[in-house]
């Protein structure tokens, strides 16, 4: 059985090229979708008067990805809290929004708000509303960025490699349990396709954070509950992204060549059991696009880093 969501996020052929390489999507279609009247031009929808948003249809398998786990990918990869702008297009026709058809979807992805309203902490300004109108769009805009490789994509590149680097990883990491296993494999694949200056966890053992398996120069073997960038995320239980090492009071310095650093909480049963930390030796490296898909790859590795109840009736 396939099932069907739709999804706004900016100019549909990104969006479009993006969601064909999740695994278990059978089909994205980019069109116009809950505006005014009937299958409008692209030209019309151009004229931002029509209501229609360019949005991709997703069908999907749910026995292979969960609507869950597509909504946290689309929220990854948009601007969650700007109003009808994402990337450089700008107007109503690139507003965001979610829309459905089948009522039983709507707990789910109200869930799925939530979490992600906790996370930005502020609501975001993207749609959830069911789907009135859908209108595929002209057969050139069809898998355009197949078409014209090189062609206009508001999304970088990095959303795409991570994609390919979540779904393998859940391909190598299997059934396998022993978590410094699960940590070894993570550290090295994020290192080896991210090309990151250092990959790796420190683990929580009694008050102090304690090195664990991790790719790149050595590093420091314990930090303190609150210290550095890796104690604060373990303290405030988020992420914690830095764009300047030397601006952020406290950080410690494990090699001189760190320039900017991001750290992720892992969780279980609400406390932190490790983190996952990632050095890059330029400033800046790291955005909502790293902070979103390595929220991903910590909730692969710890699935009670999300505090969305499992089941939802
Ligand atoms: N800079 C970190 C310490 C760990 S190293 O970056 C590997 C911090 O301030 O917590």
């Amino acid at each position: 059985m396939t099932k069907v969501i739709y999804f706004a996020g900016g100019c549909f052929w990104g969006v479009e090229h993006f969601f064909k390489g999740v695994d278990g999507v059978r089909e994205a279609v980019p069109g116009y979708a809950n505006g005014r009247g009937t299958a409008p031009t692209y030209e019309q929808v151009y004229t931002d008067t029509t209501g229609f948003a360019e949005t991709v249809r997703v069908s999907y398998i749910p026995e292979r990805v969960s609507l869950q786990e597509l909504v946290k990918l689309f929220f990854a990869i948009i601007d969650p809290l700007s109003l009808n702008r994402q990337g450089h297009d700008e107007g109503t026709r690139y507003r965001t929004g979610i829309y459905y058809c089948e009522p039983s979807d709507l707990p789910v992805l109200e869930e799925a708000f939530r979490l992600e309203t906790q996370l930005l902490g502020t609501s975001p300004v993207t749609e959830l509303r069911p789907l009135e109108s859908f209108f595929p769009a002209e057969d050139y805009h069809q898998d355009y960025l197949d078409k014209n490789p090189g062609g206009y994509c508001h999304l970088p590149l990095k959303a795409f490699r991570y994609l390919r680097l979540v779904q393998d990883l859940k391909y190598l990491l299997g059934d396998e349990t022993d978590q410094i296993a699960r940590m070894s494999e993570t550290a090295a694949l994020i290192y080896e396709r991210m090309h990151f200056f250092w990959v790796g966890f420190y683990r929580v053992c009694g008050d102090q954070l304690v090195l664990g398996p991790f790719q790149g120069p050595s590093a420091c073997l314990r930090i303190g509950y609150g210290k550095g960038v890796c104690g604060t995320a373990w303290q405030k239980k988020e992420t914690v992204v830095v764009p300047d090492v030397e601006q952020f009071p406290g950080h410690i310095a494990c090699s001189s060549e760190s320039r900017s650093e991001i750290v992720v909480p892992l969780l279980c049963g609400g406390e932190v059991t490790a983190v996952l930390d990632i050095d890059s030796t330029d400033t800046g490296t790291f955005d909502s696009i790293d902070a979103a898909f390595l929220g991903i790859i910590a909730e692969v590795l710890a699935p009670e880093t999300i505090t969305a109840p499992s089941e939802i009736k």
